[in-house]
């Protein structure tokens, strides 16, 4: 459809459709049961909107929300979000205050930020629960697993001081969708650590370890608790990075090319929730050997029609993109000609009759019988899914669909 009564008057928007990623997040809950599900909503929901989103899973009774910094925190309970939220990359110089304010439960990544959160809530006269990360391969945070033995007394002696409860310990996988030697190694290491803290007379009443990958790969991984993310918004691709991209060890773009098909106890793709839509502004017909955009990177073989798109790279459409991406309009697959721009990027819709001012062309996501898809989008900008959806930018309204009454009431 090229334009339909439902599509907001806005030039571009990202469209997102809260009952796919529902239906996906219930999908993770069930497989993932008798775990609970603590989906991860940091850096606004992956761009799709942290307060639409975390209200829309809300009901589905989620152990506690996921987020990185205090300040995403505090803005969900400002949302409404009354749930546990855990914040899991806090700065060593966060105010504890800032943590209680919101009532926020913290990771402790290090054995001076236990002590500092423990010294924060005492000295407010309250307890704060803990996550404590352990850094079993993944290398930037966390205790090192294989220095549990030396830390796990001074961890004791920290919990025992009153200010802190040991909520859950965790870890985090680095190639849960690539390498299950290695994933399978981190969990050992996970367990190990879990099982010194055990016999040092520590509670941990959660481990959890699984990210989307882990979680739809192997039920081993689901333990205690499974932290969902970039599975809810729609994206399969997960740590493996882009294909031939910096490892090299992604093993391609379908779903069924990551392995996962036929693979025991495995979770089937999630359905997709954003999609990326602008409007044409102009059509123009150039004649033959006329330039296109910055740097005159394309000029055109013979007469064609090109359309303008009211979007660019400072809505997220990667500059990358010039010359190399796609937008569907009227049903068709198009090619970007030139340089995509700040607000605007140019379209060969020499081949589509009767485009005109105003139609809708999609750039990421399902238009009629075609697709963009988040894989397909991301491998042709030289990225990854998390960065395609996090990086879609703050000038396009959100707009939603699919939600229950109070979460789909219109964009923002
Ligand atoms: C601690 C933690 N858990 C879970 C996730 C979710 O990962 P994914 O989006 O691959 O499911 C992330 C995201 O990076 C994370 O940092």
């Amino acid at each position: 459809m090229t334009r339909s009564r439902e599509d907001p008057p806005h030039r571009a928007w990202l469209e997102v459709d809260l009952a796919a990623l529902s239906r996906n997040a219930r999908r993770v809950a069930k497989h993932a049961a008798p775990a609970r599900f603590v989906p991860m909503v940091k850096a606004d929901a992956y761009g799709l909107g942290a307060i639409e989103v975390a209200r829309a899973l809300n009901r589905l009774e989620p152990y506690a929300f996921g987020v990185a910094t205090p300040p995403e925190g505090a803005e969900l309970r400002r949302g409404g979000i009354e749930r546990r939220i855990i914040v899991f990359a806090p700065s060593a110089t966060a105010e504890t205050s800032q943590l209680l304010d919101a009532r926020l439960e913290s990771a402790a990544l290090s054995l001076a930020s236990l002590a500092k959160l423990e010294a924060g809530a005492r000295a407010a006269s309250t307890r704060i629960p803990v996550h404590l990360e352990v850094d079993t391969g993944m290398g930037r945070v966390g205790l090192p697993a294989a220095e549990a033995a030396a830390w796990t007394p001074r961890v004791a002696s920290i919990l025992s001081r009153g200010g802190v409860t040991l909520a859950s310990v965790y870890t985090h996988f680095h190639s849960a969708g690539t390498d299950p030697a290695a994933t399978s190694l981190q969990l050992t290491r996970l367990r190990r650590a879990a099982s010194i803290l055990r016999e040092a007379g520590v509670e941990i009443p959660f481990l959890h370890a699984a990210n989307s990958d882990a979680v739809m790969r192997d039920p081993q991984y689901h333990l205690g608790l499974v932290r969902p993310g970039i599975y809810l918004y729609g994206g399969r691709r997960g740590t493996g990075g882009p294909a031939g991209g910096l490892s090299g060890a992604a093993g391609g773009l379908s779903g069924a090319a990551g392995g996962l098909a036929g693979t025991a106890g495995a979770l089937e793709d999630p359905e997709r929730a954003a999609r990326v839509r602008a409007r044409v502004l102009e059509v123009r017909d150039l004649a033959p050997g006329s330039t296109v955009s910055y740097g005159a990177t394309y000029t055109t073989k013979r007469a064609e029609r090109l359309a303008t798109l009211g979007i660019g790279y400072a809505d997220g459409l990667p500059w990358r993109l010039s010359n190399r991406g796609r937008a569907i309009i009227r049903g068709i697959r198009v090619p970007i000609r030139g340089g995509v721009c700040m607000d605007v990027t140019a379209v060969d819709v020499s081949g589509v009759p009767g485009v005109e001012a105003a139609d809708v062309a999609t750039l990421l996501g399902r238009d009629g019988g075609e697709e963009i898809a988040l894989a397909e989008f991301a491998e042709t900008a030289g990225t990854i899914e998390y960065e395609v959806l996090t990086a879609i930018g703050r000038r396009l309204p959100r707009h939603y669909v699919g939600g229950p009454p109070d979460a789909a009431d219109g964009s923002r």
